[in-house]
């Protein structure tokens, strides 16, 4: 049997933090560690069993383990910015949430966050909104955060802010007289010079950037996206292997792949029993083969594609009628966002067609679910599902994937199929890694994850196992944060 070659080992900025035993000394709160101030749009409800993306399920992973305080957004839309704050206690995390006033919230989040800065990031300019108000109402709510912030700080903290939403934030703190190290981590891809360029706003996004003392990045890519917008827009960047100088000003930047806790996902995933998930789910049948999605609704995730790939299929295998089944789960997010609206329903219309044409009295051939599922559902069902599917035209890591191969049965492993376009795929090489515009190889790559032997799948998953296994939630953020702390 051939495998992918291995992909390298997982280097981060300028040392193989793969190899470093010393990483846990940096996610303890053990002797005097400076305390951890992690600042996102979204703070996750440490308490809950449904979280909303990549961001809030791998940074609770970690902050979980090290404690400190975490602070964003107070998650409602009827507040007055700058109002007050809302402060709660999860075991040693505080998590502080600030009001933002609708109209802010909408040019801050719904307009120029995700209206501008989503698609573009996502190499999706067809799908970019350029408007000034915007701009300027991301700059005040940034401003907003930062001055709630700046009063709360001890002089020992360090300040970890997080994705596109908050970019400008350590260069208004600095002007607000902070002094604090700041790193940032953008947990999405970032975008080529060429399409960065496409927004006006372009020289300002990357002075905000230049404001850090360290830039973590999902991959290698976006980290070299970066410095080839340095060397075409900023000739006066001197940009090292993991160092940036620009006038006084040195960062560091680097690629650190964010994890999972894969313990605790493969134990959420053994609890269920299959009798008991069968009780739970709407699988008709227990000798069906099931094809799984998880992704939030969202334009970049290629599921029109993905749902044309299994029409494919079921088209090119009839004698899989009534043998496989694909289980969509689709969280609903950004209603207010217009594009948001149209790929719903470019789905509900593609789901509909597909149903038509295959669907029997005993088969329902693709079940599209749009609403959250819990977590100790989810995990079960992947783990009894023989495919994971994730397809994303782009994204920054994808965590499913990484929870997929987590949830399995080493010994009866099921399937990842990963998009070349996720970040996950620079370390999930063992994967069936296809292109999710090809839908008729997406068709082909299915076949083949229905219908491969079991050595096989156990040799793939052992390999991507380990991987996720070793460099999970926990280490990511202690290379980061050791990273951090080496800088100056
Ligand atoms: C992605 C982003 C996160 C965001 C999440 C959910 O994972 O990287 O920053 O929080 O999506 O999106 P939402 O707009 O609902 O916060």
């Amino acid at each position: 049997m051939t495998l992918h070659p291995a992909p390298p080992p997982i280097p981060a900025a300028s040392y193989d933090w793969t190899n470093d035993e010393d990483l846990s000394s940096c996610l303890s709160n053990e002797g005097s560690q400076p305390r951890l101030v992690v600042v996102s749009n979204r703070v996750a409800d440490l308490s809950a069993s449904v979280q909303s993306g990549g961001l809030a399920v791998g940074l609770a992973d970690a902050i979980r383990q090290q404690g400190g305080m975490w602070f964003g957004w107070d998650g409602k839309r009827e507040g007055q910015t700058g109002g007050p704050m809302q402060v709660s206690e999860h075991g040693s995390v505080t998590c502080v949430g600030i009001p933002i006033s609708p109209e802010d919230f909408t040019e801050y989040y719904a307009e120029y966050a995700n209206g501008l800065l989503w698609p573009l990031f996502h190499y999706r300019l067809d799908l970019v909104h350029i408007s000034t108000n915007a701009f300027e109402g991301y700059l005040r709510v940034n401003e907003a955060f930062a001055r709630q912030l700046m009063p709360m700080l001890q002089p020992d903290d360090t300040i970890w802010i997080h994705d596109y939403h908050l970019i400008p934030l350590a260069g208004i703190l600095r002007r607000l007289g902070c002094r604090q190290k700041i790193g940032f981590f953008l947990h999405i891809p970032f975008p080529p010079p060429e399409l960065l360029s496409a927004t006006p706003d372009h020289d300002a996004l990357i002075e905000g950037l230049l404001a850090y003392d360290l830039l973590g990045f999902q991959t290698h890519t976006d980290v070299n996206n970066l410095k080839s917008y340095l060397a075409a827009h900023k000739p006066d960047a001197v940009v090292g292997q993991d160092v940036i100088r620009t006038g006084q000003k040195r960062l560091r930047v680097g690629r650190f792949p964010i994890g999972i806790d894969a313990a605790e996902f493969g134990k959420l995933a053994r609890e269920t029993s299959p009798e008991a998930l069968l009780a739970k789910t709407p699988v008709e049948t227990p000798a069906l083969q099931r094809i799984l999605g998880v992704d939030r609704l969202d334009y970049s995730k290629g599921l029109p594609e993905r749902f044309k790939a299994f029409d494919e299929l079921l088209l090119s295998h009839p004698e899989l009628g009534k043998h496989v089944n694909f289980v969509q789960i689709t969280p609903p997010s950004r209603g207010e966002v217009d594009a948001y609206a149209d790929i719903r329903a470019e789905l509900e219309q593609l789901a509909g067609a597909i149903n038509g044409r295959f669907a029997d009295i005993d088969w329902t051939p693709l079940q599209h679910i749009c609403r959250p599922l819990p977590r100790d559902l989810i995990a079960p069902l992947m783990r009894h599902s023989h495919i994971g599917f994730v397809t994303p035209l782009r994204d920054g890591m994808n965590l499913v994937a990484k929870e997929y191969v987590a949830a399995q049965d080493p010994d009866d492993p099921g399937v990842l199929i990963l998009s070349q376009f996720a970040g996950a795929a620079e370390e999930m090489q063992e994967a069936l890694i296809v292109n999710p515009y090809d839908t008729d190889d997406m068709a082909k790559q299915l076949y083949r994850g229905l219908t491969m032997p079991l050595e096989e799948r156990r040799a793939r998953h052992a390999a991507l196992l380990s991987r996720v296994t070793d460099f999970g939630a926990k280490e990511w953020a202690a290379a980061f944060l050791k990273e951090l702390a080496r800088s100056i």
